[in-house]
């Protein structure tokens, strides 16, 4: 469930920073990405090439040491889904709490609009101490968590508060942080996005102004609630989301096929793709010259993915998208839901003011089969997605068999 999940452990300058290589290990073993950023105080007392060996991936101690990156804190802070300190020393939680960026760890941390889980491990005195008490505080009211420190035998011989939390209770609150609880959770998603090509000879080809933005926000959105998801997707010009496996097609049959092989194994399909209705009968393997073009062009019917879906469901939950320039959107899209035995279907514009095709907006109209109807106000795809899918969960929660 933690595959791919980018995860930067930040680790300071403290005894049990031993007990990170093990976290390190732990987390990779889960299946994180874990990104290793070290303080120069946590050198002196465990080595980077520990933590590169465990994770195989690279540590990153230092702001201004690699000329790849030029500003490591910012790409570092953005790739993150979840920055976990541990150990984390009575000194960085105070940085942190003061909002400084002296080092890359309190940089990352400035920075990072992720989750930030802070493990701390102190002697007693030091953690009791109403300054670090008032520095935790000031981070639990910015929505930073903690797990731990819990009592037993310091390291210094004392006994007390302030021994980093087991290991197993790090990694569950990790765990707890990166996969949500909601309805969408571990549910296996396939959505289709962008348009398809159809190709008329070996250069030209028959298409849609379809960008995809709305089908790859879908995937960014249901993975970040926790499904497993697979995009197919059509010809687009957009970076894959990350942790979403994303399989590329170019014709309306390919769809087809890569979409039906999926589906007896998916729990809920989103199919956003604007999928080419018909294709030229008989596609020539060379360029046709002018000469030789006809004026009409036969077209044959592509399949339609989603009716045979309609047709082979089971379990799943078919969740369509309907485009439409009539001003009867909602009857149209009321229409489709039925004829294709959907349980839900967005219906937006195309074309006019409202076009919801090749924009960076949309506004929407979510419809249910059980006559439940939600209205999305104009807004960018990724706030669109979070909306639509936040419905579905709310859909899936009413709805027994789902
Ligand atoms: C042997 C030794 C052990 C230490 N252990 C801790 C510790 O467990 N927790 C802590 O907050 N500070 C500990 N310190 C103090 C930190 O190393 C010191 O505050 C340092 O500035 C922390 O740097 P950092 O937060 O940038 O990693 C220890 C220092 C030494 C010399």
């Amino acid at each position: 469930m933690m595959s791919g999940r980018r995860v930067i452990l930040g680790v300071c300058g403290g005894i049990a920073a031993y007990k990170a290589a093990d976290l390190a290990r732990r987390l990779t073993q889960e299946g994180c990405e874990v990104t290793t950023v070290m303080t120069a105080n946590a050198c002196r007392f465990v080595t980077p090439l520990t933590f590169r060996t465990l994770t195989g991936r690279p540590v990153v101690t230092e702001f201004f040491a690699d000329p790849a990156s030029p500003v490591p804190h910012i790409s570092l802070a953005q790739a993150a889904e979840l920055v976990v300190v541990a150990p984390a020393t009575a000194d960085c939680l105070a940085r942190a709490a003061q909002g400084r960026a002296d080092d890359l760890l309190a940089a990352v941390l400035l920075d990072t609009v992720a989750p930030i889980l802070w493990a701390p491990a102190m002697n007693t005195r030091m953690w009791e101490h109403p300054l670090t008490q008032g520095n935790v505080k000031k981070l639990t009211d910015l929505g930073h968590a903690f797990v731990g420190p819990c009592a037993g035998v310091l390291a210094c011989g004392d006994t007390g508060q302030g021994k980093l939390a087991p290991l197993e209770e790090i990694v569950a609150a990790v765990r707890a942080k990166l996969i949500p609880a909601g309805p969408l959770a571990g549910k296996r998603v396939l959505i289709t996005a962008g348009p398809t090509r159809e190709p008329w000879d070996a250069i030209r080809y028959l298409s849609n102004r379809s960008s995809g933005r709305m089908g790859y926000a879908l995937a960014a959105e249901a993975r970040r609630r926790g499904a497993e998801v697979t995009l197919v997707s059509g010809p687009v010009s957009l970076t894959p989301p990350l942790g979403v496996r994303t399989l590329a097609v170019t014709t309306a049959q390919e769809m087809h096929a890569q979409a039906m092989a999926l589906f007896p194994e998916t729990d809920i399909v989103i199919a956003s793709a604007a999928v080419a209705d018909f294709r030229p009968a008989a596609p020539s393997s060379q360029k046709i010259k002018k000469q030789d073009m006809q004026a009409h062009l036969e077209l044959v019917p592509n399949p339609d993915i989603l009716a045979d879906m309609g047709r082979a469901k089971s379990r799943q939950v078919l969740v369509g998208f309907a485009a439409e320039s009539d001003p009867n959107l909602e009857s149209a899209a009321l229409k489709k839901m039925k004829n294709k035995n959907l349980d839900l279907i967005v219906a937006n514009a195309a074309g006019g003011e409202q076009d919801a095709f090749d924009a960076e907006q949309s506004a929407a109209l979510l419809l249910d089969a059980r006559g439940g109807r939600r209205e999305f106000a104009r807004q960018t795809k990724a706030g669109l997605a979070a909306e639509i899918l936040q419905s579905l969960e709310a859909w899936l929660l009413t709805t027994p068999h789902a």
